[in-house]
């Protein structure tokens, strides 16, 4: 039995569609970690998906909400305080999609009203999350509120598409609310910035192959995968990391440090 470091914790995880996502695994720890949970997607997402196998599993409620919704988000919270018993301990926004990335539309040839629906996706609904929260008093005291983001937001990698954009907004956000629900509640939000990693959204990506790949070869210690990333978010989820906030945190194997590894040009 692993350490129980979020027992007695109440959390929500958003984003596990399957066995592949990082939610997925990130749930699973934080169960065997002994917190309590209810697990949300999007309802689209609750019939195409698996997630209802994963709360058979772990014995957690499976709540629809599309992320983009403050009235699904208003019910979300209620229904996951009256199961879970109380406050909610710590929030996952493993929640990402982009029309444009998916039809692999250039950057140069953007379709506006989907960036619109991107960013209200990837990036508002984590503010929604956030505001809705505060507005029903939803967190307890030296909660923890964790958005999982890349790179991108910072470098350019070209078939990211406006999801660098997106990024670069929900990271913004965790610095901004951070100072509100600090000040409020003590409760911290940080981003988590993660390596490449297959998934369905991951691999919805144009040369994702590729891009895995280099970054595997750029990282001193590779790429991080979807468990080391779970147990990462227990960590942030648990007291050990409580005056931790307003920060976006690399969990890349060193890649947003280097500048050239040898070993991606003779490997690439
Ligand atoms: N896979 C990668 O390489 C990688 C790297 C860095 C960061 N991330 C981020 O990790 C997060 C999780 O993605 P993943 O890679 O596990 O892929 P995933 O496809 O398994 O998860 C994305 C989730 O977003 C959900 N979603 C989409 N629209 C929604 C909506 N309107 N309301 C609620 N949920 C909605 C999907 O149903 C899905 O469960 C995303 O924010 C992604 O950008 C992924």
């Amino acid at each position: 039995m692993a350490n129980q470091l979020l027992a007695g914790k109440r959390g929500i995880i958003f984003g596990a569609l399957d066995e592949n996502s990082i939610a997925w695994r990130v749930a699973e720890k934080c169960h065997e970690h002994g917190a309590k949970l209810t697990l949300t997607n999007a309802p689209v997402a609750l019939r195409m998906g698996k997630i209802q196998e994963l709360g058979t599993k772990l014995n957690s409620e499976v709540i629809p909400a599309d992320a983009t919704s403050v009235e699904d988000l208003e019910l979300l919270y209620e229904k996951s305080m009256e199961i879970l018993g109380g406050k909610i301990d710590f929030v996952l926004h493993a929640v990402g999609m982009s029309v444009n990335v998916r039809k692999k539309k250039p950057y140069d040839d953007l379709n506006y009203d989907w960036m619109q629906k991107s960013l209200d996706i990837s990036a508002i609904s984590f503010h929604k999350v956030m505001q809705t929260a505060v507005k029903m008093d939803a967190l307890s005291d030296w909660g923890s509120v964790l958005a999982l983001t890349y790179i991108a937001a910072q470098r350019v990698f070209p078939d990211y598409g406006e999801m660098a954009e997106a990024k670069a907004l929900l990271e913004s956000f965790a610095r901004s609310f951070g100072y509100h629900l600090g000040e409020q509640k003590k409760v911290r939000v940080n981003t988590l910035s993660q390596s490449p990693t297959r998934t369905t959204a991951g691999s919805g990506i144009k040369g994702f192959d590729d891009f895995f790949t280099y970054a595997e070869n750029m990282s001193p210690l590779g790429n991080a995968d979807s468990d080391s990333c779970a147990d990462f978010c227990v960590v942030l989820f648990s007291d050990l990391s409580r005056m931790i906030t307003m920060q976006n945190i690399y969990h890349d194997g060193g890649f947003s440090s280097m500048g050239i590894n040898p070993r991606a040009l003779t490997e690439s």
